[in-house]
């Protein structure tokens, strides 16, 4: 059984090829009639513990041009909020026959622990977890350095060896981040990190990847900036930082955009909060990528759900309890 867990998880050519799975995936995106029939049969379940729009959205919008079943579960509304553990939920789930479980959740850990616990025999598929993973962002943002810089036909095969990519921001609290700086380095690109040293976890030093203060001397020497949201819900308020402050040393304004190299991309991966990490005028310019890596996050997701579930027989719950 594959899962899609960790961005660390995935080897140069794992990710090479949901690069070029996705690229195919753009294509059917492009067609009239924007189906496949691959997963048609397959039930996925999108179990949602924590709020989402672009990551929600477009993983239905994936699971939907795949013809697979689909059933959208937030915890908002269920019995979680009576109580039910994990385990009762997955076992639920199970019962009614599903073949993929996309999971987002507050606790960094649940999407391996439902892997991992024989609770389910689905495949699961991380859709973020506490300040741990969230691999399709990464895939997705790999997907569009790459389409960006290199070029969607010659990008084929490609990775991303000598792009140079600075991340700024909330590090601490960012899956994205953790991810990025995984995955980034897997394909070969540099990655710098840009943010207060409040906001660095303990033990950055041994992430491949420079660490830097200085978001000024870092813009001139990168392909792409991202942008990373203070994430004020995962902060005791005592260390919320003031806006003002915070965007004076570390946000992106016109001002500093214009230190970048011409070709280089402003990235983010929302939701922004503009006025904080980055200005309107910014978030609105041609330079910034942001709605464009929500469309590319559908063809990372039609990827990934391809390669992991498309050559699956469907799940066939009763005869599966029965064998136990
Ligand atoms: N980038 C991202 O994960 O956004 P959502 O929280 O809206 O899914």
């Amino acid at each position: 059984q594959r899962h899609l867990i960790s961005a660390a998880d995935l080897t140069r050519d794992d990710a090479v090829l949901i690069l070029d799975t996705a690229e195919e995936m753009a294509r059917v995106a492009d067609r009239p009639i924007k189906k496949l029939p691959t997963l048609r049969g397959r039930t996925v379940v999108n179990l949602f513990f924590e709020d989402s729009t672009r990551t929600r959205i477009s993983f239905e919008a994936a699971e939907k041009r795949l013809s697979a079943d689909v059933i959208n579960f937030s915890a908002k509304g269920s019995s979680v909020s009576k109580g039910e553990s994990l385990k009762d939920t997955a076992q639920t789930l199970e019962a009614m026959g599903v073949d993929a479980v996309v999971i987002r959740h507050s606790a960094s850990g649940a999407p391996y622990r439902l892997a991992t616990s024989g609770w389910i025999d689905a495949v699961v598929i991380n859709a973020g977890d506490g300040t741990h993973q969230h691999p399709t962002q990464a895939l997705l943002d790999a997907f569009t350095l790459r389409r960006r810089l290199i070029g969607p036909d010659a990008g084929y095969g490609q990775d991303l060896s000598g792009k140079r990519v600075t991340i700024v921001g909330d590090v601490l609290h960012s899956r994205v981040a953790r991810s990025n700086v995984d995955l980034l380095h897997t394909l070969g690109a540099e990655v710098t990190l840009v943010a207060p040293p409040t906001l660095l976890p303990v033990g950055v030093e041994s992430w491949p990847c420079e660490v830097s203060y200085d978001l000024d001397a870092a813009l001139p020497k990168c392909d792409a900036v991202m942008m990373l949201r203070v994430q004020r819900e995962r902060m005791n308020a005592a260390f919320f930082p003031t806006e003002r402050e915070y965007s004076r040393r570390y946000g992106l304004d016109a001002q500093r955009m214009a230190r970048l190299p011409e070709h280089a991309l402003v990235m983010h991966p929302g939701p922004m909060v503009r006025g904080m990490e980055i200005t309107a005028e910014v978030a609105d310019s041609g330079r910034c990528t942001a709605v464009e890596q929500v469309a590319n996050g559908v063809s990372i997701r039609m990827a990934v759900l391809y390669l992991l579930l498309g050559g699956m027989e469907p799940a066939v719950t009763h005869s599966r309890s029965e064998e136990k």
